[in-house]
């Protein structure tokens, strides 16, 4: 497995659309993996393809339960939202590629998701709390939306702000180490 680059703020890829999966193949499968190790080595609790430069409808999620016995993930392609509750949870929220910024941001509670998994098969999950977060944020990467996009206008323009002086700073570190959208615990 291969530990891969974690695309930043600015690059153009964040912005694309990624297309959906039609080959179930080993190249699929090699990714999910190689982007799982990147999750983890980041301790991110979500990745989307876009994110590592490939613009393919799979992400990779990891989070512990809501009860705290155990914890849950996998890679999700072609995802397609069925339905979201009315109901909303807040809670904050960040990206592996804004590094170290966190915000508030109200996403609903519960979600139903259309997917397939690595080898094609389709499944409905129903998900909840933390889980819906992760799955709503990157599901949105994946059509080039990013979470500031979703920001009050004063976080937003700090956020923004944050990230030109990031970019600007030859010292910030290369690798977002510990700063993804929420942590596992959190
Ligand atoms: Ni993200």
């Amino acid at each position: 497995m291969a530990n891969l680059e974690i695309r930043i703020f600015g690059d153009p890829v964040l912005r694309q659309r990624a297309h959906e999966v039609v080959d179930f193949d080993d190249r699929l499968a090699t990714l999910a993996a190689d982007m799982q190790e990147t999750m983890r080595a980041a301790e991110g609790v979500g990745l989307a393809a876009n994110q590592v430069g490939v613009l393919k409808r799979v992400f990779t999620w990891e989070a512990a339960d809501e009860d705290g016995t155990g914890v849950r993930g996998g890679a999700v392609v072609n995802p397609l939202l069925t339905d979201a509750s009315e109901e909303l949870q807040d809670g904050e929220e960040g990206c592996l590629s804004f590094p170290g910024l966190f915000y508030p941001l109200q996403r609903p509670l519960r979600v139903e998701v259309r997917h397939q998994d690595l080898a094609g098969d389709e499944h409905t999950s129903r998900l909840e709390g933390f889980a819906a977060r992760i799955w709503l944020h990157e599901m949105d990467h994946l059509n080039g939306i990013l979470f500031v996009d979703h920001l009050a206008r004063h976080d937003r323009q700090e956020a923004l702000r944050r990230m030109r002086e990031y970019a600007a700073d030859d010292q910030a570190p290369q690798r977002p180490g510990g700063l993804l959208l929420g942590r596992v615990g959190r």
